[in-house]
């Protein structure tokens, strides 16, 4: 039998700070900006006294920027002490993960007021050294010592789907194009470009330099050339990865009873699910993710939702495989077939299933422990129709929102209702 919330579960806010390169600033400074911008979207404001407890995600301020115990401190910055404050740290899926505990803390009848927030500071550190502090999120007993990186590992997983299903590196490349047709036209992306334009600039600038003309016919040739696209782990370039982002995001739970205290307009929680799986190395099947599988499976049933439901989604495309991947897994197409739909055209903002409308991981940022978080802010401007130039043309009543830890040990899925 479907699981059930102890009772309903309401967001009734959602903000960000920008996602992008930040020296001057802080983690402090984005969760004061991520928190500034959720009271700004609250339709009849917000006294923070009501905020009764805080779930921060978080993967690795300790070794990104010397930080550990943060949440204390977070909630100190924002005036929030002494309530209760909590880091969970589940790698990339930490605010999925965080989001979960702030729906469990309200839907026990524990709290009526729970702000959620996701957090990461990335870039203090030069490439190699965030390389090597993601890899953590992986085996360190047996991948790490094998030569493993994060590319590498999606890389494994990508070269596996090719070989099963015959997607060649250029159906990845379709999704990198149309997550970045997406972010181009989100202010708060850290890539706010389309991939013709970066093309473009490159051209102008040679132009500029008195330099040979890159010989680039479109878009797809520019992602072929191995010097505007470097291979990172084959098939896997530059533009199929997520950027190294600092970022934060924050959501504001409420309990059903005292919604419209908040707004007039809130979104329902209906479905959480969650599930756990061993190391990649140890899997069978590296095509797809059972703790993906599971976790939507649970969010359906607590949801009496299906697929076929689902209007728009967010999904953990840390790579553009993990994308292919995860629509497959949530079940919008069947195994081996979510290249082809990439390829077609139906996960674009106008296609039937957009996905990733906010431009993604890819291109929106991947500020690991604050990437879950985020992905609820787009899904809450989809719904309230909100977002602007990227906003999709159908009526969104339901959506859902995918964030993995990993390559796949941990993932949370959420679905939300506008009624
Ligand atoms: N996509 C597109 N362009 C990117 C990019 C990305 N992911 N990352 C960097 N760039 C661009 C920069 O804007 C810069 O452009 P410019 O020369 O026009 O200014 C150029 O590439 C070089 O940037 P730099 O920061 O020096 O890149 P890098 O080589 O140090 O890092 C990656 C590139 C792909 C290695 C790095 O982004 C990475 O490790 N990504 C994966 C992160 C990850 O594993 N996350 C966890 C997933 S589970």
């Amino acid at each position: 039998m479907a699981k059930k919330l102890g009772r309903g579960v309401a967001l009734v806010g959602a903000g960000m700070s920008k996602f992008g390169a930040f020296p001057g600033k802080s983690t402090r400074d984005l969760f004061v900006e991520a928190f500034l911008d959720l009271r700004a979207s609250l339709d009849k404001g917000l006294d923070p006294k009501d905020i009764e407890a805080i779930y921060i995600g978080n993967y690795s301020s300790d070794l990104f920027e010397g930080q550990g115990h943060t949440a204390p401190f977070m909630a100190d910055w924002v005036g929030l002490a002494p309530i209760p404050a909590t880091r969970i740290e589940c790698a990339c899926a930490s605010s999925g993960v965080a989001l979960r505990q702030g729906i469990l803390a309200v839907a026990s009848g524990l709290y009526d007021v729970v702000l959620v927030d996701g957090i990461e500071k990335m870039t203090d550190l030069p490439t190699s050294q965030v390389t090597d502090v993601l890899a953590t999120a992986s085996d360190v007993l047996y991948e790490v010592p094998a030569g493993f990186t994060f590319p590498g590992l999606y890389a494994a997983m990508a070269t596996a789907y090719m070989s099963r299903y015959g997607a060649t590196p250029e159906s990845f490349m379709k999704v990198g194009l149309k997550n970045h047709d997406n972010g181009a036209l989100n202010d708060k992306a850290q890539f706010g470009s389309t991939i013709r334009r970066v093309m473009e600039s490159k051209i102008a600038k040679a132009k500029a330099k008195g330099l040979p003309l890159p010989a680039w016919e479109d878009e797809l040739a520019f992602l072929h050339d191995d010097r505007a696209n470097p291979v990172i782990a084959w098939p896997l370039r530059l533009f199929d990865c997520s950027p190294i982002s600092d970022g934060a995001a924050a959501l504001l739970l409420v309990s059903e009873e005292i919604t419209r205290d908040f707004t007039d307009d809130p979104l329902y929680i209906i479905g959480s699910g969650q599930a756990s799986d061993v190391a990649l190395h140890d899997r069978a099947d590296v095509t797809t993710l059972r703790a993906a599988r599971l976790a939507s499976q649970q969010a359906y049933a607590m949801a009496g939702a299906t697929p076929e439901d689902i209007k728009i989604a967010e999904v953990h495309d840390c790579f553009t495989i993990a994308e292919v991947i995860a629509t497959e897994d949530l079940g919008f197409f069947s195994p081996g077939k979510g290249y082809e739909a990439a390829e077609e055209g139906l996960t674009r903002r106008h296609g039937t299933k957009p996905i990733n409308t906010s431009g993604g991981l890819k291109s929106k940022g991947h500020p690991v422990g604050a990437s879950g978080a985020g992905q609820v802010v787009e899904v809450w401007k989809q719904m309230r129709s909100q977002a602007g130039e990227r906003q999709v043309s159908k009526d969104v009543d339901l959506a859902l929102t995918h964030n993995v830890g990993g390559t796949g040990q941990t993932c949370a899925v959420h679905i939300f209702e506008r009624r």
